[in-house]
């Protein structure tokens, strides 16, 4: 049975007491009303890490994550994070290749598997995020496109590194839009992901692989997008920030 997870990218939100308010709201939701086995992943802006350690510190089901690292070990790089960094802190999970910082920060592919190597020579695991544009669907080219970031970003992994990847499909049209991406379209593009993991990695390690979905999932449709078969849960932006609204799209992965 595949890890069934539910992540949460609070992206660029919540001021310190804020944010301490809402971790100290989810984890004791989640104790109390989460039987199911689902792993719940919180990845708040680093002012929070600290205090999201402490308020998580014992759980079984909630971890925490981290949004973004820099890719070298330490030195003179200003404002930067290394993942050693957010280790030291009880950090288990960062987010790398989120679209975000595809088009914002300029991160391309080879800054993508820089970090990537980083986190997992931390101990750490990856959440990989992939997807296209609205024109790349458009053009029916979005399994292309999603190909190209899986090889170019994962297929250099040995196996054994690979079984710490965690890996998000994210449309990009789909990303803080309201137009969650259908449960058909979600199921197609996660079996094709899967196959390709297959094709490089094997059935086992395949099968193996949780492969969550993200881009305006609420909790209307987070059940009948968690229930496809290849959609072992969800990465979830805006609904995040609502406990009631992130501990019933939790309880959708269950
Ligand atoms: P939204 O849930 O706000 O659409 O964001 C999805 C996302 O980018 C999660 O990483």
């Amino acid at each position: 049975m595949r890890q069934k997870i539910v992540a949460a990218n609070w992206k660029m939100n919540m001021y310190y007491m804020s944010g301490i308010k809402l971790i100290s709201e989810i984890v004791p939701l989640i104790a109390d009303e989460v039987k199911g086995d689902v792993k719940v992943i919180i990845a708040p802006p680093f002012i929070h890490l600290h205090s999201a350690a402490q308020l998580m510190y014992g759980s079984k089901k909630v971890f925490l994550g981290a949004q973004n690292c820099f890719f070298e070990e330490k030195g003179a790089y200003t404002g930067e994070i290394s993942a050693a960094m957010l280790a030291s802190l009880g950090v288990q999970y960062v987010i790398v290749g989120h679209s975000e910082r595809r088009n914002f920060f300029n991160e391309d592919d080879v800054i993508i598997s820089k970090k990537i190597f980083r986190v997992l020579e931390d101990n750490m695991q990856v959440i990989y995020c992939c997807g296209e544009t609205s024109v790349q669907r458009e053009a029916g080219k979005h399994k292309d496109v999603v190909a190209k970031q899986i090889e170019t970003a994962l297929f250099w992994l040995s196996k054994e590194r690979m079984q710490k990847i965690i890996i998000a499909y994210e449309p990009v049209w789909a990303i803080g839009t309201g137009v969650n991406a259908t449960p058909e379209q979600a199921q197609e593009m996660h079996a094709f992901i899967r196959s390709l993991i297959e094709k490089k990695f094997g059935a086992g390690l395949a099968q193996e692989t949780s492969i969550i979905y993200g881009g305006s999932v609420t909790p209307v449709n987070a059940k009948s997008l968690f229930s496809c078969p290849d959609v072992d849960g969800g990465l979830v932006g805006g609904a995040s920030l609502i406990s009631s609204d992130f501990i019933s799209i939790v309880k959708a992965g269950e």
